[in-house]
This record gives C-alpha cells, sequence and structure tokens, in this order.
C-alpha cells in the first residue's frame, strides 16, 4: 500500500475529543460520568434560527452558491460589526467558513510558508498548534504560567518576535484559560504590535461571554493604526449555542477576504444555504439572551472559584470569560490518590475519570502541563455534583 503524505506525520486528532470520546463511551457502559471536557455551550438556538432554517429548506434549489458566502448571512454579520464600533466594513472584507476553525486553518494556509514563524501564547486552544504542524509552519509558543495570570505582556511578545515571525494568533477571551485582557493590557499589547510588521489574527469567538463588566476590548479599537493587518475571527458556535451547525465569519483586509474564497472554491465551495439562513437568523435576530447567558455563565464560575478556593493544591486564577477554568494542580504531582501515582496532567485526568467519573482535558494539550481544563458549561446540579467529586479527589491525595 502507498504511503501517506509526509505531513500526516504531523497530524493528530483533538486531545479534547479523544477526552470526550471516552467519558461518552464510559457513559454508554453505564458508568456515572460527569464531563467538564468539551466546550460546548449547554442551550439551544432561538426558535426564529430553527424557523429560518425550515424556510430556507421549503426553498432551497440545491445548487451551489456562493463561496463567500451568501449575502443574508455577510450582511447579517456586517450589520453586527458596525453596531460593536467596527466601522467601515464592505463585503470585499468579509469572508465564512465552516466554523472558525476552518477559517483558521484557511487563513494560516494562505498566509505561512513552510518555516514562517506563528506566534501564540501559551497555554493556547490545542487547533493553533496542530495547524501550525501540519500546514509545516513554526508554531512559537510564548509561555505564560497562572503565576502571570496566563496573559501575554508586549516584552515577552517582543522578544519572541523574529525576522520569520509572520503571524500573530491573539485569543481574547482564553480557551483554555477564560482569562480576559483589560484595555490597557490591549492597548500595550497594540502599541508594541504597531511596531512590528506582523499579521495579527484576533480570534474573538467569545467576545459575548465577558463578566463582571469589565467590557471585551479589540486591538482595532485600542489601535486602530493596525487595520490593515488584523483578521478578525468569529464564529456561531459558542455565542448562539450552535457548534454542529459549522459557520465561522471573518473580517479584514480585502486581499485576506479573496483568499479565504479563493481557498474555499477549491475545498468547501460554499455553506449549504440552510446552514448559512440559520446563521444569518442568529446573528441578526434579538441579541438579549446573550446577558442572561453571561449572568448564568458568571453564576457557574463563582461556583468553581468557590470550590477552588476550598483546595489548598490548587492555584486557580479568576476568569472573567468564555466557560472554562484553568486551575494549576502540579502541587500534587508525585503524591498518590488510592495508590496511584499523580505524576502528571495525563494520570491526574485518568485517575480522576476512573475513580470519580470526572471528565477534565489535561493541560499538556493546552501547552501547560501544570493545568488542566474545567469547562463549566454542563447543566448546573451536574456542575455542583462535579465540583463535589474533584474536591473529594484532592481531599483522598497522600
Ligand atoms: C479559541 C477558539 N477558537 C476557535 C474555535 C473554533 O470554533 P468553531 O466551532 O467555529 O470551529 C474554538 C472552538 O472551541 C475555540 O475555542
Amino acid at each position: 500500500m502507498p504511503n501517506l503524505a509526509e505531513r500526516m506525520g504531523h497530524a493528530k486528532s483533538s486531545t479534547i475529543m479523544m477526552i470526550a470520546d471516552k467519558a461518552k463511551q464510559l457513559k454508554a457502559e453505564g458508568r456515572d460520568i460527569i464531563s467538564f471536557s468539551v466546550g460546548v455551550p449547554n442551550f439551544l438556538p432561538a426558535e426564529h434560527v430553527y424557523q429560518a432554517a425550515r424556510e430556507s429548506l421549503n426553498k432551497d434549489s440545491g445548487q451551489y452558491l456562493p463561496g463567500r458566502g451568501e449575502d443574508v448571512l455577510i450582511n447579517a454579520y456586517l450589520m453586527r460589526l458596525e453596531e460593536n464600533g467596527f466601522h467601515d466594513y464592505k463585503k470585499a472584507n468579509i469572508a465564512t467558513g465552516i466554523g472558525a476553525k476552518h477559517l483558521l486553518f484557511t487563513l494560516l494556509y494562505a498566509l505561512l510558508n513552510e518555516g514562517d514563524e506563528l506566534l501564540f501564547a501559551a497555554p493556547f486552544w490545542t487547533t493553533y498548534r496542530d495547524i501550525s504542524d501540519l500546514i509545516g509552519a513554526k508554531a512559537v509558543m510564548m509561555n505564560c504560567p497562572a503565576e502571570q495570570n496566563y496573559k501575554l505582556t508586549p516584552e515577552q511578545l517582543e522578544a519572541a518576535i523574529t525576522p520569520k515571525s509572520k503571524v500573530l494568533l491573539f485569543n481574547n477571551p482564553s480557551n483554555p484559560t477564560g482569562m480576559v485582557y483589560s484595555e490597557a493590557e490591549v492597548k500595550a499589547l497594540g502599541d508594541m504590535l504597531e511596531r512590528h510588521d506582523l499579521w495579527i489574527i484576533s480570534d474573538d469567538i467569545y467576545n459575548r461571554m465577558v463578566f463582571d463588566g469589565i467590557g471585551f476590548h479589540h486591538l482595532l479599537k485600542t489601535n486602530p493604526a493596525l487595520r490593515d493587518r488584523i483578521i478578525m475571527l468569529d464564529s456561531i458556535s459558542k455565542s448562539y449555542g450552535m457548534p454542529g451547525w459549522r459557520v465561522g465569519m471573518m473580517a479584514g483586509p480585502e486581499a485576506i477576504a479573496t483568499a479565504v474564497v479563493t481557498l474555499n472554491s477549491n475545498s468547501i465551495t460554499n455553506i449549504p444555504a440552510v446552514v448559512g439562513a440559520a446563521a444569518a437568523a442568529a446573528i441578526a435576530g434579538p441579541q438579549d439572551f446573550s446577558d442572561i447567558m453571561c449572568v448564568e455563565f458568571a453564576k457557574k464560575r463563582n461556583e468553581v472559584m468557590w470550590v477552588m478556593s476550598q483546595i489548598e493544591q490548587v492555584i486557580c486564577p479568576r476568569p472573567q470569560g468564555a466557560f472554562y477554568a484553568f486551575p494549576d494542580i502540579s502541587a500534587i504531582y508525585g503524591r498518590s490518590h488510592n495508590g496511584v501515582v499523580i505524576t502528571n496532567d495525563v494520570v491526574f485526568a485518568e485517575q480522576l475519570l476512573e475513580s470519580k467519573g470526572v471528565a477534565v482535558v489535561p493541560g499538556g494539550a493546552f501547552g501547560e502541563p501544570r493545568a488542566i481544563r474545567i469547562s463549566y458549561a454542563c447543566k448546573p446540579a451536574d456542575l455542583t455534583e462535579g465540583l463535589k467529586r474533584f474536591k473529594a479527589f484532592f481531599d483522598e491525595i497522600v
């Protein structure tokens, strides 16, 4: 049998999905499992979204559609951009894809030659490193531990930039840490970026999930001079509870949007009409549920932080956005639980799942093996029970 392409040597499937699958399998075997593993919001889109999908289905002609996305979707996104203070974007600046993940793959494919450097803060969303490896770019991960609240500083970024640096990926609020950059922190990074000729992909997919009244601050607002180099990335997955519908949007310089459309025409061709119509309805429709969702998530965040504060061995910077917490649990490495020595994050996650039926993701997948990720977007009762078991696990450490 002939070989696979060499690049597949770099390809691995998502650790997050592997843990989620293992949890599902144990559940199917009858085990009482609580999953804190996958980043799926626990709400469904509103009725008008389903209605738009049904109407689209009724008149669907089954034809190929524009690779940029249909006007109804592009116009809805443009309207929200304008409303959020991102002015003067036009259709030519926009492209859509099969989720933000697909758009990110497409953007990095379009921007990076082999060996070019892609910079991002660690902890990072696992896919950043995986796509970088797949396309033969060099991932430069800037280490931002719990001691610095998992946030990137301008000094760190400046020190990491070399003549081969081409793209910075900036994720705020962050998956996996839930950290949100303040306006001053964003501006400090922006001021530094004004002095370096890099593309900046701003992964904003959690921008509606910010708590404590601190607001979402964007590089484009603090540093408008960066406009010609910034690509904004958004998605319906988290904001509208539609992860499986698979729609992502980008806004940026015309040449970049055109490159994405060209690649779309050679890969996906188009977003299906029904999906595009549902996404457009979600984006154009009432947005007030987003405040309710934030109040819910903030409550859950408080519950997580309360339990973390009861566990002496854990350091957990306080998340202010998304729906993740990222406790550093490394204080128990080398100690035992029920006779099993917890040597690292993977053993911790396995032992927690085995002994307590709670699934979390080992932090190594996100570039920080001292921590684990808790996704708290589950049902409130599951959260309470899962946290109780999590705490009990630490009580049993010897
Ligand atoms: C930081 C970040 N960016 C992008 C994505 C991709 O989102 P989508 O579902 O639109 O592909 C995710 C999904 O978990 C994410 O956490």
